[in-house]
């Protein structure tokens, strides 16, 4: 994709056009008139910083934003108060994390009474939220742009509306079945990244707010996210993500359906790639078909991140999760059996409506015969339209507090085990940056996505090398690099 030539060949003084993406291209060559002004007027390059809350799927998203920000004559500025736009990519998840987000905006808008000409952006799923947008029209007045999840690609059109038209701007769909392709995009990696397969969710687990705000399942052409991961390969990229909310169904809804397995077949033939995860694996919709392709693969990675919410089978049915305790024991089971060295991550929450100490003992048991290599621990958070904030039996706080912390500490016991019993063995590493704390060292990730500092230097980032791990240091390993 030449940008330039593109929007060589883009009539400015004609109208938009109508098609996706040739009109974003338009406005991107728009924006780039308006945006030359402001700068000559500040007399300095404008600056922006993209703030991300939330998982993988915003962090892309917001490599979309910046890819479009930089096209359109902005630099990045790490420094929100510095910068002389600000969007917030949003999560609406957990209720904490709107409260971070409020919590931000109102630093904020002390900022932008110094500096009027500054613009703050809101995106992301929390804007999904009708009520978050009136509270935001009532009392966040000096916000300038809000969108939603289902049109960031019309990013570029989105900023020339507000910088024509000095008011706050607002667009936000309820839903969409389209998937624009080819617009710019500005990866914070140069080695890595994730790679969208599919956008939205149907599976409605009770207690989450995702498929309200993301929308219906939607998966792209497999020919499209192969011609993005060979484009990036070229490009330097040696491991990408496969993301999705659920890629273990994705492809059933394409005109001409393929499984997610046989997708991961097509990801590994090209030539150059080194390393492929995704996440986030549906207990429900895992095949064999993908234990399969996962056993014999060369470039899969020996990990894999396979939420199990709960351990009771009672709370999955309420959840709507659609298998029991004893189907996700078998699960683990198959995928150890095929893959004997797979580290295996999860989700948990605690606290779920009606929650007792037996269903809670049933997640310990889990926890315990699984074993993961890591977990991440939710307390249940209460989502406004979801049918589990509805229900009665809502679990009081202090119980809640002292299961999490139960679960936590059987959490790190394991996982404390489980990493020392690595220790001295050699593992191929991707080198990813340089140690903040010390620069005589860099840091990687093994294929089981464990951190690894080593003795290294910058040269290295982007590769992968043979790492000796000779010590355990809770979530990390210091290394020694075989030559
Ligand atoms: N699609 C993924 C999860 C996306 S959300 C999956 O199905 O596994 C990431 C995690 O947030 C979930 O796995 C769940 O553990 C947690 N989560 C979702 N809604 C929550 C809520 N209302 N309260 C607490 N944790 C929640
Ligand atoms: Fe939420 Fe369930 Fe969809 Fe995951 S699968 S995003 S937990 S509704
Ligand atoms: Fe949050 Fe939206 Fe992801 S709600 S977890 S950013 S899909």
């Amino acid at each position: 994709m030449d940008i330039e030539k593109i929007l060589s060949e883009t009539d400015l003084a004609a109208k938009a056009p109508v098609s996706e993406p040739e009109r974003q291209y338009y406005y991107i060559g728009k924006a780039r008139e308006l945006v030359r002004r402001r700068a000559e007027e500040a007399g300095h390059p404008l600056r922006f910083c993209v703030t991300t809350f939330g998982c993988q799927m915003n962090a892309r998203d917001s490599e979309k934003l910046a890819g479009i920000l930089k096209q359109i004559g902005y630099v990045e500025e790490p420094d929100e108060d510095k910068a002389d736009f600000v969007i917030f990519n949003t999560c609406t998840v957990r209720e904490n994390a709107n409260q971070r987000v409020y919590g931000r905006l109102g630093q904020l808008h002390h900022e932008k009474k110094k500096r009027p000409d500054m613009l703050i952006g809101l995106c992301g799923c929390m804007m999904q939220e009708p009520g978050v947008v009136e509270k935001l029209k009532k009392s966040y007045r000096f916000v300038d742009l809000i969108f939603g999840t289902h049109n960031i690609y019309k990013f570029a059109e989105l900023i020339v509306t507000r910088l024509m038209s000095d008011r706050m701007v607002i667009d936000i769909w309820k839903d969409t079945d389209q998937i624009v392709e080819n617009l710019p995009n500005d990866r914070k990696y140069s080695f890595k990244s994730g790679v969208n397969i599919m956008f939205g969710c149907n599976n409605f687990c009770s207690y989450c707010i995702v498929p309200y705000v993301r929308g219906r399942e939607r998966s792209r052409e497999p020919e499209d996210i192969l011609a993005e991961i060979d484009c990036m390969v070229r490009d330097g990229v040696v491991e990408v993500m496969l993301l999705g909310q659920n890629v273990n169904s994705y492809g059933k809804n394409l005109k001409n359906p393929i499984t997610f397995a046989r997708l991961l077949e097509q990801v590994e033939q090209i030539g150059g790639l080194e390393r492929i995860r995704f996440m986030t694996s549906h207990p429900k919709d895992l095949s064999d078909e993908l234990i399969e392709v996962m056993a014999h693969s060369k470039k899969i990675c020996k990990q894999m991140h396979l939420p199990l919410q709960s351990g009771s089978s009672r709370l999955l049915k309420i959840m709507n999760r659609h298998y029991t305790k004893e189907d996700y024991l078998l699960l683990v089971e198959k995928i150890r059996k095929a893959v004997p060295d797979i580290s295996l991550t999860t989700d948990i929450i605690v606290g779920f409506p009606g929650e007792t100490e037996e269903d809670f003992k049933e997640t310990i048991d889990v926890v315990n015969k699984v074993e993961f290599d890591s977990a991440f621990t939710f307390i249940y958070s209460r989502r406004t339209g979801t049918p589990a904030a509805a229900m009665e039996n809502q679990v009081p706080e202090g119980i809640v507090k002292e299961r999490f912390d139960r679960l936590l500490s059987a959490v790190q016991e394991i996982s404390a085990r489980k990493t020392a019993g690595a220790v001295g063995t050699v593992q191929d590493v991707l080198v990813e940056e340089i140690n903040a704390q010390d620069a005589s060292l860099v840091t990687g990730r093994t294929s089981q996505n464990y951190i690894v500092h080593f003795a290294g230097s910058p040269s290295q980032i982007g590769s992968i090398v043979p790492v000796r791990l000779d010590e355990s240091r809770g979530f990390y390993y210091m290394g020694t690099q075989i030559i």
